[in-house]
């Protein structure tokens, strides 16, 4: 079964209050992150509809800083899948609120993998893109899934000493 990117695509709106920032009064890296991670795994499991962990994350690039007052909108969807595993691209978009002005402050690929009843890893249905941006990310992925796969490798071998 084929299903769309945009079947798992999610869109989580935050507004930021001063608890969630560091001492620069813009918000704290961390929780940007679990907003993040949240938002992948909804659209990974929109996508599978069975249960799936975080197997990795790519850099993560935080272009513009966020400010108190500002609203967050996290957004994520499935952009490539191969047997278990599922890559989620997630946009971080900041909005002020008073002039309205838009700006995308973190970008990130998160790869999630799909677990059976018994917790090993299950096939998930295969995603097709639709829209330009979706066309580019899934064409690139491939090329992404064997950096990381070379990361893997490289983590693996044991430390010289
Ligand atoms: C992710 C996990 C299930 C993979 O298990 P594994 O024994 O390496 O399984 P496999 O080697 O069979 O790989 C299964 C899939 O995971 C993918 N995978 C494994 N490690 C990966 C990594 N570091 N980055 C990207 N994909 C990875 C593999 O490519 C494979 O995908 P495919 O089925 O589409 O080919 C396992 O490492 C795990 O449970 N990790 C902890 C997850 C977790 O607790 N996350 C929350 C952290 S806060």
């Amino acid at each position: 079964m084929e299903k769309p990117a945009s079947a798992s695509r999610t869109v989580m709106t935050q507004i930021i209050f001063p608890l969630d920032t560091n001492h620069h009064d813009t918000m704290f890296g961390g929780k940007v992150m679990e907003y993040m991670d949240k938002a992948a795994a909804i659209a990974a499991m929109r996508h599978a509809r069975m249960q799936v962990v975080t197997a990795s994350t790519d850099s993560l690039d935080f272009v513009a800083p966020i400010r108190v007052g500002e609203v967050i909108e996290v957004e994520a969807y499935v952009s490539w899948t191969n047997k278990s595993s599922m890559e989620v691209c997630v946009t971080v978009q900041s909005e002020n609120l008073y002039t309205a002005e838009r700006t995308t402050t973190v970008t990130a690929f998160f790869t999630f993998v799909a677990l059976d009843d018994k917790g090993k890893p299950a096939k998930v249905p295969k995603v097709y893109p639709e829209t330009e941006e979706e066309i580019r990310m899934f064409a690139t992925a491939p090329e992404r899934h064997e950096l990381r796969m070379k990361r893997k490798r490289e983590r693996q071998q044991p430390a010289k000493t």
